[in-house]
């Protein structure tokens, strides 16, 4: 199977220093072709250098970025063949739709006809068909937004950059935005790497999630993967809407280890119950007091306290409900255990062995 697959862009130990901050430590990675892949970590970790680098808008001090086979590196920008969206859509204002995406070709001396057949068929694509007169601030964010990604697409770009291409756009638009992307890049085949800081957005529409911090990489991998089993302390807590359990000695029945930095808890893995419920592991759960209840629509998120420890939990709409002041019971499934770099997922024991152990 691996040798059927074609890699379209592969960084090799790039560097990338400004002054004296090292802004890319030996970024290593390979893209697939035709798959769509995030870059994703927070704010200055060294994301959008990465782009830019691969963009031919910045130089590496030393590594090689190959795209499709060739060493590109001395290759500018403009003769990559990639398209570029950027964080701020940076439309120009004074110029129609039409003429935004029409751009990049006018540039390229490309004649008339063929330019208006081609952005003709780009409208249609974006949706914007009946627009192309309008100009940006006569648009939707939503709408700009497509018009930035007609523009990128129209001289027929092999590789698509987007940097934050949600960043600027309110909630909803957002999530229909990012179904559209993926809808579109998949249906276009083409290989691209969009970044952003917002784990929820990289899970839902990346196929592949390269994971960066402090200017590495923590982790490559799907977003199941990379969700359900991080690799480093870091990934563990930047994935899962994780609580921090002061000592997980208030809860049963984990394994015991000798040195922990930080215990990480996730909702999901948070089963909370009420006192008369029903619950099989019975012996092995905690006594806990809700703190709060948030009705969301299709769940219910509490916050318990048990001890010293604050932990989200869920439920679901058609479990009896619970109220604030409540005293429960909260049974937890896993725990992460960090160690320095090093994180420790933890069954809990009951589970493992499917009986009471204490
Ligand atoms: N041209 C530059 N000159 C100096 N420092 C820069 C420059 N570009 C980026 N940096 C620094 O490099 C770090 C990573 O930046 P960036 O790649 O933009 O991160 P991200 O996109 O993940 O937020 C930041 O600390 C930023 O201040
Ligand atoms: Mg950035």
């Amino acid at each position: 199977m691996a040798d059927t697959m074609q890699n379209y862009v592969e960084l090799q130990g790039i560097n990338k220093h400004f002054g004296s901050f090292q802004a890319s430590d030996n970024i290593s990675f390979t893209i697939e072709k035709g798959k769509l892949v995030a870059l994703l970590g927070p704010s200055g970790s060294g994301k959008t250098t990465i782009l830019r680098m691969i963009a031919g808008l910045e130089t590496p001090d030393s590594g090689n970025i190959v795209i499709d086979g060739q060493v590109v590196n001395e290759i500018p920008a403009s003769r990559r063949g990639i398209g570029f969206v950027f964080q701020n859509y940076a439309l120009f204002r004074y110029m129609t739709v039409y003429d935004n995406i029409a751009m990049g070709l006018k540039v390229k001396k490309i004649p008339k006809a063929q330019i208006k057949e081609r952005v003709d068929s780009l409208l249609e694509l974006v949706s914007l068909k009946g627009m192309e007169n309008r100009y940006p601030n006569q648009l939707s964010g939503g709408q700009r937004q497509r018009v930035a990604f007609a523009r990128a697409l129209a001289p027929n770009p092999q590789l698509l950059l987007l940097d934050e291409p949600f960043a600027a756009i309110d909630a909803k638009v957002r999530q229909e935005l990012r179904s559209w992307l993926k809808e579109m890049i998949g249906k276009l085949g083409i290989t691209s790497i969009f970044v952003t800081h917002d784990q929820d957005e990289a899970i839902e529409v990346a196929d592949e999630i390269i994971l960066t911090n402090q200017g590495h990489i923590e982790q490559i991998g799907t977003p199941e993967e990379i969700y359900r089993n991080p690799q480093t302390a870091f990934t563990a807590s930047f994935f899962g809407q994780n609580a921090e359990l002061p000592d997980y000695h208030d809860f049963r029945s984990f394994a015991e280890l000798d040195h922990v930095d930080r215990v990480l808890i996730r909702p999901e893995f948070v089963k909370v119950y009420k006192q008369d419920e029903k619950i099989q592991y019975e012996r092995t759960a905690s006594e806990g007091i809700v703190e709060s209840v948030s009705f969301r629509g299709d769940r219910t998120e509490l916050r318990i306290r048990v001890n010293d420890a604050v932990l989200a939990a869920k439920r679901n709409p058609g479990e009896p409900a619970i109220r604030a002041g409540e005293a429960v019971k909260v049974f937890l499934y896993r725990i992460f255990v960090t160690r320095g770099n090093e994180v420790i997922p933890l069954e809990n024991l009951a589970l493992q062995t499917d009986m009471v152990v204490f």
